[in-house]
């Protein structure tokens, strides 16, 4: 019987399996609105050519679920660190495990620039965590190494990318001299700092067992 992915050390395997497939890649230019260093943004010459992340996209399916591995070079975007360009989905929630790397999963949750709630899950290999339903949310890359993450979502997942270009990304951003609020945001309460798992909790655990 075959270890799930995300909890293997196999790193060999998820290469392989990587290898084999073309991601689609998330550029610059497609980032420009919810960047923190627009200056920086500016002095970029080809932003369409500057690749930000890469998402491997259906690598499994199990009913109405996908399995995406996304990876996150650690390559500054300007002062702020690597991220991804963030969303949410109002419907679902979605399983995330850090395969590679360190992760910093940022979601909050309000109305408009009005935020309730905002956290930040500090997790590293072969850390879990979900997403509840309705939290805009992305995923920075806090180190100098690559971050490779791997999630499980329904097929049903409606993504909404609107918020953040709105605003100009998160009600914070992580930078080189650590979380800066985004001034575009009326009310930003104070971040507070979650952890993920200890242990896979029950229901995800049947799941990935009875899937491999
Ligand atoms: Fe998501």
């Amino acid at each position: 019987m075959s270890k799930p992915l995300g909890h293997s050390n196999k790193i060999m395997k998820i290469n392989l399996l990587l290898n084999k497939r073309k991601p689609e890649a998330r550029f610059l230019d497609e980032m420009r609105l919810v960047l923190y260093d627009q200056k920086w943004y500016k002095s970029v010459k080809h932003p369409e050519c500057f690749g930000v992340y890469d998402v491997y996209r259906r690598l499994r399916k199990e009913k109405d679920l996908r399995y995406d591995i996304t990876v996150i070079p650690a390559k500054m975007l300007g002062r702020e660190f690597p991220k991804t360009k963030g969303h949410s989905h109002s419907n679902v929630q979605e399983l995330i495990w850090v395969l590679e790397g360190r992760a910093f999963y940022f979601a909050q949750k309000g109305q408009g620039n009005s935020i309730k709630d905002c956290y930040v899950i500090e997790a590293k290999k072969g850390d879990i965590l979900t997403i509840p339903v309705g939290y805009d949310h992305l995923t920075i890359n806090p180190s100098k190494k690559k971050l490779i993450m791997a999630n499980w979502i329904s097929e049903k997942a409606k993504y909404d990318y609107s918020l953040f270009d709105r605003f100009q990304g998160a009600c914070y951003y992580y930078t080189n001299k650590g979380w800066v609020k985004n001034k575009n945001y009326k009310k930003v309460p104070k971040l507070k700092l979650k952890k993920p798992f200890k242990l896979m909790p029950k229901k995800f655990k049947l799941f990935i067992q009875s899937i491999n």
